[in-house]
């Protein structure tokens, strides 16, 4: 390199998942007695805890890539009683002398945890699509990968559902280089491995999530196609409209064979907020964007919207349908209700459409009637920028919006992390508390509410 080279790597900006609250942190924290304005519901007993990536080099190229830090808010007998942040323990932190992710590609015990967190049964995982989950306990400590005892042979999906009726873990892995692509993973309520499914479809697309309701599961083959030469970027996808998109349909226990594909307009889907049947519909909520990735693969100026897709599978058709015009994801619903008829969707805001590079994560939340389209707003307050919106219920048998959603905010005013717990039933109120965290919480992905007393 020479010095001009050199001088000009060491003052360009740095790339927009590397800085301001996008910037690792590379400390662990353990700190007792959060100081909270108003009041933490006494009901709520358990964690919330949420991933992101945080690359302990303190870079990387891809925001993908880092390695995943969780960061968790004990709550208990009407207290924040505790914040801890913890590096999920993958090779890439015990072992940095085995190379990095991209460098251990095929291996699928080297992942991150980056991307959400859920608990099934009794354990707590950490979940990356590329890789093999991480299992972690309620104080945030690793206790190894998780491949169902050496039954997957696949990685799996960092959005599997859990199904409140049957207790039933359902995924999918799309990361194969060869035939049929796609696979449908299916563990039981008892932690086995029941189904590895081979699911045939034209091309190695990025799935990043799909949809599951009581007694079927629909993919989305959506044209983020694998692209050889977008490898030397380390995130080799496309997006490519002469490929088309289909939703496919698929009993629950059913085979490559039984899955129906319905074509719709080509789009990009990274998370739906949930689906349910409806007779002999499927109902599906969704933030669809346009496109994905339009100008590379770290483009995220196109930005989705909550649309509602209905699959007739008697006429085999699909009825395509925008519920709102403003941009938002990060959709998620009342857990006891995924697949099933849940009436109310939350999903944050999202900012810079169009202008940014950046998935910037917008000042508000919303609470939408799935069924009717109205919305309810939460104003998070200028220059503060929320998380995703995450429910959790007043007990196991409380009704639909009866709890609370939380969500993980930043203001990015005073650079301070707040994670605030606002009434369901009175969502445009300020929330009954504000949990002030002892550190900035980098922007992440996804997370949980752990309630203690669970099935
Ligand atoms: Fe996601």
């Amino acid at each position: 390199m020479t010095a001009l080279e050199d001088h000009a790597a060491q003052t360009a900006p740095l790339p927009w998942h590397l800085r301001g609250n996008w910037a690792p942190v590379q400390d662990e924290l353990t700190v007792a007695d959060l100081r909270v304005d108003g009041a933490v519901p006494p009901e709520l007993e358990g964690l919330y805890v949420r991933t992101g990536p945080n690359p302990v080099s303190g870079s990387s190229d891809h925001w993908f890539f880092g390695d995943g830090m969780v960061h968790g808010i004990r709550l208990s007998g009407g207290k924040a009683e505790w914040y801890r942040n913890r590096y999920i323990q993958t090779p890439n932190i015990t072992d940095p002398s085995g190379g990095d992710v991209m460098s251990n590609m095929g291996d699928l015990s080297r992942g991150t945890g980056n991307t959400h967190v859920l608990a099934h049964r009794d354990k707590i995982l950490c979940l990356e699509e590329g890789h093999w989950p991480w299992k972690i306990d309620g104080q945030l400590n690793t206790l190894g990968y998780e491949n169902f005892g050496g039954a997957l042979t696949t990685s799996m999906t960092a959005h599997p559902k859990v199904c409140p009726a049957t207790g039933e873990l359902i995924a999918f892995s799309y990361l194969s280089p060869e035939p049929p692509f796609l696979h449908y993973i299916r563990i039981g309520a008892d932690g086995e491995l029941k189904q590895l499914e081979g699911i045939e479809i034209p091309n190695m697309v990025m799935m990043h999530d799909f949809n599951v309701t009581r007694n079927h599961v629909v993919f989305m083959d959506l044209p983020v196609v694998f692209d050889l030469d977008a490898l030397a970027t380390g995130m080799p996808f496309k997006f490519t409209k002469e490929a088309g998109a289909r939703r496919g349909d698929m009993p629950r226990n059913g085979t490559n064979a039984d899955v129906r594909w319905f074509e719709i307009d080509p789009c990009y889907v990274f998370h739906p907020v949930n689906a349910h049947e409806d007779g002999n519909t499927i109902v599906l909520h969704v933030s669809r964007q346009p496109e994905a990735f339009g100008s590379s693969n770290d483009d995220y100026a196109e930005v989705g919207r909550l649309w509602k897709w209905t699959i007739d599978l008697t006429a085999g058709t699909v009825r395509e349908e925008q519920v709102d015009d403003r941009p938002g994801d990060f959709g998620r619903v009342d857990d006891r209700l995924v697949g099933l008829d849940a009436r109310y969707g939350y999903l944050m805001a999202m900012a810079g459409e169009g202008i940014s590079e950046e998935p910037v994560y917008g000042s508000a939340l919303w609470k939408y009637d799935l069924r009717s389209g109205q919305c309810w707003e939460h104003q998070l307050g200028d220059g503060v920028r929320g998380a995703e919106p995450v429910f959790a219920p007043a007990s196991p048998d409380a009704g639909e919006d009866e709890g609370w959603v939380i969500s993980l905010a930043h203001d990015t005013n005073s650079d301070e992390s707040r994670l605030l717990i606002i009434d369901a039933q009175d969502f445009s109120a300020a929330p009954v508390a504000t949990i002030h965290l002892p550190r900035r919480v980098p922007y992440g992905a996804h997370g949980s509410w752990v309630p203690d007393a669970r099935g």
